[in-house]
């Protein structure tokens, strides 16, 4: 991407940890400030375009390290690494590795952290739209066929608000700002590098929502790649430790992957979906299937009616 220039290092230096996150103003001369950045490890925080055209920043990550998710792959720097900005045209995102300090000059301030996750999130879907269109259609229709299930499943349910479960849902994929948008878009196998990028999206997503959401709405996302039999992604967790209601986004996400034409898969009808699923016990919870199965042959969800956001 234009606009940001790296400047790396091969040793790493001491990482040093804290906890709260916090701006220390180290120097201040006219509009030039040498800020301190501490961030924790669970926050997201955005490159902005400077208003300014003249503006100049330059990031020393001092401890912890950071992943920018650039337009053309994501770019990692530990300690004792920098980056230079000048002349972004678009928002980057930048995940810490851990708890991160950052030495910032700048003599046109523009790093902002991400204090309002709910604004944050729903830019980010807006972002991922931008890059994926399919991605963010598909976290609408997670959330339509997740709350469709939810609702049939009644007194038999998972103990969550339904609510809650409709943030999940939603918001189950926002990890994938990381991944970079021709490996989403890839048509042909993936390569193991590549690979990785996908398989590490669901940590990122519960990573991302734990501070504001909790632990319970972190799970669905972090666990709706999993699958009972242990074949899942990406811990390989088995049917113990799997909650129902991320097994439920679970069923939502690989019906709407099944139904919907993502440029390389063979589209399956709503029916030949619901069937293929439920003639997988081993891999998903019988009575998630069975509702959806319902909700279908009885034509509760109709095919065609997720439109893109
Ligand atoms: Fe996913
Ligand atoms: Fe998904």
């Amino acid at each position: 991407m234009d606009g940001i220039r790296f400047n790396r290092r091969t040793a790493e230096g001491e990482i040093a940890a804290e906890n709260e996150p916090s701006a220390e103003l180290l120097a201040k001369q006219g509009d030039l400030e040498v800020i301190l950045y501490r961030i924790n490890g669970e926050s997201v925080v955005w490159l902005f375009p400077a208003t300014d055209p003249n503006a100049i920043e330059y990031f020393f990550v001092h401890a912890g390290g950071v992943d920018l998710a650039m337009d053309d792959g994501l770019v990692s720097l530990g300690a004792g690494e920098s980056f230079s900005v000048s002349g972004l045209t678009t928002d980057v995102p930048v995940k810490m590795h851990g708890d991160t300090e950052i030495l910032y000059v700048t003599n046109c301030p523009a790093f902002e952290q991400v204090k309002d996750v709910d604004v944050s999130l729903k830019e980010l879907l807006t972002r991922i739209n931008e890059k994926d269109h399919y991605t963010s259609r598909h976290s609408k229709a997670v959330l339509q066929y997740s709350l469709a299930i939810y609702d049939a499943m009644q007194d038999r349910g998972p103990e969550i608000s339904r609510e809650d479960l409709a943030f999940a849902a939603l918001f189950h994929d926002v990890g994938k700002c990381f991944v970079p948008v021709e490996i989403l878009q890839k048509p042909d196998k993936l390569e193991q590098a590549e690979l990785r990028f996908i398989l590490r999206h669901p940590v990122d997503s519960g990573r991302m929502l734990l501070p504001k959401f909790g632990e319970q709405i972190a799970e669905i996302a972090r666990n709706h790649h999993e699958r009972l039999d242990g074949t899942g992604y990406p811990r390989g967790l088995r049917v113990e430790d799997i909650s129902l209601s991320s097994q439920i986004v679970a069923v939502a996400d690989a019906f709407d992957a099944m139904t919907s034409n993502r440029g390389y898969n063979i589209v399956k009808t709503f029916l030949e979906a619901a069937e293929e699923l439920a003639s997988l016990p081993h891999q998903y919870d019988t009575r998630i299937t069975s509702v959806l199965m319902q909700l279908v042959s009885s034509g509760a969800l109709e095919e065609g009616v997720i439109t893109g956001v």
